[in-house]
């Protein structure tokens, strides 16, 4: 593939201009139109000339490349009542100039963020990362009562209660209301706001600014980056935990694509992006486990040569994320999901019953790309409260209480919250001894027993 090495040059084109609600056909007709000045998220370029003569035809710096046709909205469950929840395209882009895989940005974010039903508490794996997480950057910064911590996307608060834990003030930045009254609860300070310019000038400079998946969220990356780096002391780090795309690609966990997550990150788009915006990233740690496959970035204003560990993994991410990588996935992912539904459409031959194990924001996406509905699973179960006696949005699949799920359990369970998959088999130990088994989805569908 051809490197274009282009003049950074940001667009003037700004992203909400493409909060445009565009559904269905209307999507389809407009897609190509659209991506031919889609301004990359990552480095703003839309299009670019190849070869740099004045004849040569304009190419588009962004390009479609995976179509998960119309989805609905994964976090937004529906309730018995209320049973609409409007499909939206899913098209994943590739940024030929800076690597950055993305979706457009179609939805208003208010009917994402507005009432969200994640908490990070939901898992004993994420209290103890998170646990963890406060206990290794306490350390490395030597924080001090003296020292604030601000958390954005701060969520139910339980990276921040760790910080307190250990003495340091601290701050939530949380826009969904019903997360952060659960935050202010627990005697997390929290402000239900977005993090933007307007509110980091109202704040005092923090030591530490912490976002644990929420770079995938934001419309406005540079905006945000900036943001940050406003906020930021000048011996202050930028500490933030984001899906590594080239797990997302080898894994072929296509769930993780959906319309809250913006951006798949690569270290060299988001080396550049920070670059740009005056933040060098310094260090990585790498956390196979966590969500498929998390890395933790620690980015610092002041120019410091970076570890070993980025050198390392932005080296593998050469093969494993760029452009071919990304269209052998889009080429994959169709023939997963005939497999997945075809070994489930087995076992219901054989008069076996199947339900979910989780109901994430992932099995919105799995469930409806692959078309595994009510006839297939008879419910989904699931350990957070907001979720429970709720249906997930298209297949409209009941999720119930563990508790519930234990009175009636299935032969099988589709491991929807695969990214727990230690957590749970361990958990569910009674379940497999007694016969039971999963079918576990990626990277390849298989059945796992005791
Ligand atoms: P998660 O994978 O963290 O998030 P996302 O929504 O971003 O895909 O969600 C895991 C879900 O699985 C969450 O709703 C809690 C649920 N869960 C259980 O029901 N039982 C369990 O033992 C665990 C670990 C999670």
């Amino acid at each position: 593939m051809r490197e274009h090495v282009m003049p950074v040059r940001r667009s003037s084109i700004r992203w909400e201009m493409v909060e445009i609600e565009l559904r269905g056909a209307q999507f389809r007709e407009a897609k190509h139109a659209m991506s031919s000045w889609l301004p990359c998220r990552g480095c703003g370029l839309s299009d670019f000339p190849l070869g740099g003569s004045p004849w040569s035809p304009r190419h588009r710096a962004m390009v479609p490349m995976v179509d998960l046709g119309n989805l609905p909205l994964a976090n937004r469950l529906l309730s018995v009542t209320s049973t609409s929840n409007a499909p939206y395209p899913l098209v994943v882009y590739y940024c030929h100039n800076c690597a950055l895989i993305q979706l457009a940005d179609l939805v208003p974010r208010t009917e994402m963020f507005t009432d969200y039903v994640y908490l990070t508490s939901a898992s004993k794996t994420m209290m103890e990362h998170f646990d963890r997480y406060a206990e290794g950057i306490t350390r490395r910064l030597d924080l001090t009562a003296k020292d604030r911590v601000l958390d954005v996307g701060s969520n139910d608060g339980t990276l921040l209660k760790a910080f307190q834990r250990r003495g340091a003030r601290v701050l939530g930045i949380e826009p969904a209301r019903n997360v952060a009254s659960i935050a202010e609860a627990a005697g997390v300070p929290t402000l239900t706001n977005y993090f933007d310019l307007k509110l980091a000038k109202r704040l005092e400079k923090v030591r530490l600014v912490t976002a644990n998946n929420i770079l995938s969220h934001v419309g406005s990356l540079r905006d945000f980056l900036a943001t940050v780096a406003h906020v930021l002391r000048p011996n202050g780090l930028f500490v933030f935990e984001l899906p590594w795309v080239a797990d997302v690609l080898r894994n072929n966990s296509f769930d993780m694509i959906y319309h809250e997550h913006l951006s798949y990150f690569g270290l060299k788009p988001l080396t550049r992006a920070l670059r740009e915006e005056g933040l060098f990233l310094v260090d990585l740690e790498y956390y196979p486990s966590i969500h498929g496959g998390t890395f933790r970035g620690f980015a610092s204003p002041s120019f410091e040569e970076p570890s070993h560990l980025v050198k390392e993994m932005s080296a593998r991410e050469e093969k494993e994320a760029d452009f071919w990588a990304l269209r052998d996935f889009s080429e994959r992912v169709p023939k997963l999901a005939h497999h997945l539904r075809d070994m489930l459409l087995s076992l219901k031959k054989e008069g076996k019953r199947i339900a979910g194990y989780g109901a994430p924001a992932k099995a919105t996406i799995l469930l409806n790309y692959c078309g595994i509905g009510r006839d297939i699973l008879d419910y989904a179960s699931d350990t957070t409260p907001l979720k429970q006696g709720k249906l997930i949005p298209g297949v409209k699949i009941p999720v119930v209480s563990p508790e519930l799920a234990r009175t009636k359990p299935p032969d099988y369970y589709l491991l929807l919250a695969w990214n727990f998959r230690q957590e749970i088999l361990a958990k569910e130990r009674e379940f497999l001894d007694k016969g039971g088994r999963f079918v576990v989805p990626f990277p390849q569908p298989e059945f796992v027993d005791s």
